[in-house]
């Protein structure tokens, strides 16, 4: 694409989506591009200029009104976030197209398969992207082409699935969504129908890299054509550079991003346990105790963010009974944390863009999975790329306080794990740093999650 050209940038409203799309924005800004970053949002205000010249964000709504009860059914939410889209953006397009400032492309997320069908229809070239890596996709993939067919409970299940490129996999390794389809019908068809039309895609981007998924990548750019343009952390914290400002930046949600420096300044290396489960999942109250009971008798200190509402679960006096070990707070700096000397383990649920942040920053992880994308994840973190291990549930998916021990025990302390893994990307590093600009706190995205990424955006 030539210099100068215009391209709209358009993720899923949710920060697992929000967080790499916008780097890449950043990216193609530095190649000269002009980038339109389309947010979805609970308050869209005009649009506006980043400190970028070259980036400008719009946003626009998510299909509810102003102060309209938001159910939390996620079904729900996305087919309003379509049916908004789709009355949306075609207007956009035009609007642009007489403003002299024509797009030539669209880059949308792969959960949202019908804009290309938009893009093409307003003549302009469409680029999927996925957030999920390719052993995710692939898996989607082959459900879609009915060359696969999903044990019906995820739980109990002895039966090995056999994929090309694949370990076997068990039934509790599969996306959750494949095994949960009662729940979540609009999700399932979503993440199904995501390759529905690859094949008429203009080109396939990745927020992976080639190193990580060599074997299954020969087979996925024989058939598409597929750019992998992860890892999306910016190269900053690859080289681990901190941020020189003493206030580390512009942070959205309020993280307490010097409480949590200064409280890891005082810490020996590799002496912290880095609990965190992303910007959605949701413990349920006796898994939240147990997990609190299970790092208390770790004995290792640990930062944990603890989302929200969530507080309110721990046990009474808990904060005051850990003491010094423990430092909880409702968001972090996550990338700054895990480029902390201090940091000796990462307990992830293993979102996609944690598991490439650990593996990125070099940090062993215990993988405690939820949903989603997740426990494919966590699978290949434990036994395809060695990087961590994965706790044990029991058959209804309840991981007990001892589990958590042993496995915080074993990375801490043991053999198992590398007590420092070797950065995976060495190699790749790809510059994801070279425009700062910020965004407001206007912008409200799914959950009224926090959204990391605007801090270093
Ligand atoms: C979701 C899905 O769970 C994930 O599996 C999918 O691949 C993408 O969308 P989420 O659950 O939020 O995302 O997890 P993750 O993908 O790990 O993204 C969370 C982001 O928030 C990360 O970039 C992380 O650095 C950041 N974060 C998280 C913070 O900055 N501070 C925190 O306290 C917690």
């Amino acid at each position: 694409m030539k210099e100068g050209s215009h391209v709209i940038v358009l993720p899923f409203p949710a920060q697992g989506h929000i967080t790499p799309m916008s780097q890449f924005c950043k990216r193609l800004a530095s190649k000269g591009l002009k980038l339109t970053l389309v947010l979805v949002s609970d308050n869209p205000s005009p649009p506006y200029k980043t400190e970028h010249d070259s980036i400008a964000v719009v946003p626009i709504s998510n299909g509810f009104e102003e102060g309209e009860e938001r159910s939390q059914d996620l079904d729900d939410y996305m087919e309003r976030v379509e049916a908004s889209i789709k009355n949306s953006l075609p207007k956009l397009i035009e609007d642009m197209k007489l403003s002299g400032n024509p797009p030539r492309a669209l880059v949308y997320d792969s959960t949202m398969p019908w804009l290309l069908d938009v893009a093409h229809t307003y003549g302009l070239s469409g680029a999927v992207f996925f957030t999920q890596p390719w052993i995710v996709s692939a898996i989607y993939y082959h459900v879609f082409k009915g060359s696969f067919s999903v044990p019906s409970t995820k739980y109990g299940h002895s039966t090995l699935a056999s994929l090309p490129s694949f370990p076997m996999l068990n039934a509790n390794d599969l996306p959750s969504f494949l095994c949960e389809s009662s729940s979540y019908p609009y999700i399932l068809r979503t993440v199904i129908d995501q390759l529905s039309n690859i094949d008429r895609v203009d080109i396939v981007l990745c927020n992976t890299f080639d190193k990580l998924e060599e074997k299954l990548l020969k087979w996925v750019q024989s058939v598409w054509p597929v750019l992998n343009i992860g890892p999306t952390v910016p190269s900053m914290y690859l080289d681990k550079r901190l941020p020189e400002d003493k206030n580390y930046g512009f942070s959205l949600f309020g993280a307490k991003v010097a409480e949590c420096m200064e409280w890891l300044n005082l810490k020996q290396p590799s002496s912290v346990v880095y609990v965190s489960f992303g910007s959605l999942v949701v413990l349920k109250e006796d898994q939240l105790i147990e997990l609190a009971a299970g790092l208390k008798q770790s004995g290792h200190f640990f930062l944990w963010v603890v989302r929200g509402g969530e507080k309110n679960k721990l046990p009474e006096n808990y904060i005051e009974e850990i003491g010094e070990k423990g430092l909880i707070v409702s968001w972090s700096p996550q990338l700054e944390v895990l480029t902390h000397k201090s940091i000796g383990c990462f307990l992830t649920h293993c979102g996609w863009n944690s598991t490439l942040e650990g593996l990125s920053l070099g940090v062993p992880m215990i993988g405690m999975p939820h949903w989603a994308d997740q426990p494919t994840n966590a699978k290949f973190m434990e036994d395809v790329w060695k990087v961590g291990v994965r706790v044990k549930a029991n058959g209804d998916g309840f991981v007990r306080r001892g589990e958590i021990v042993r496995r915080v025990g074993e990375v801490m302390e043991g053999e198992k794990v590398p007590k420092r893994i070797v950065s995976f990307v060495k190699m790749t590093v790809r510059k994801y740093d070279v425009v700062s600009t910020k965004i407001p706190k206007s912008i409200v995205v799914f959950n009224r999650t926090p959204c990391p990424s605007f801090s270093d955006f």
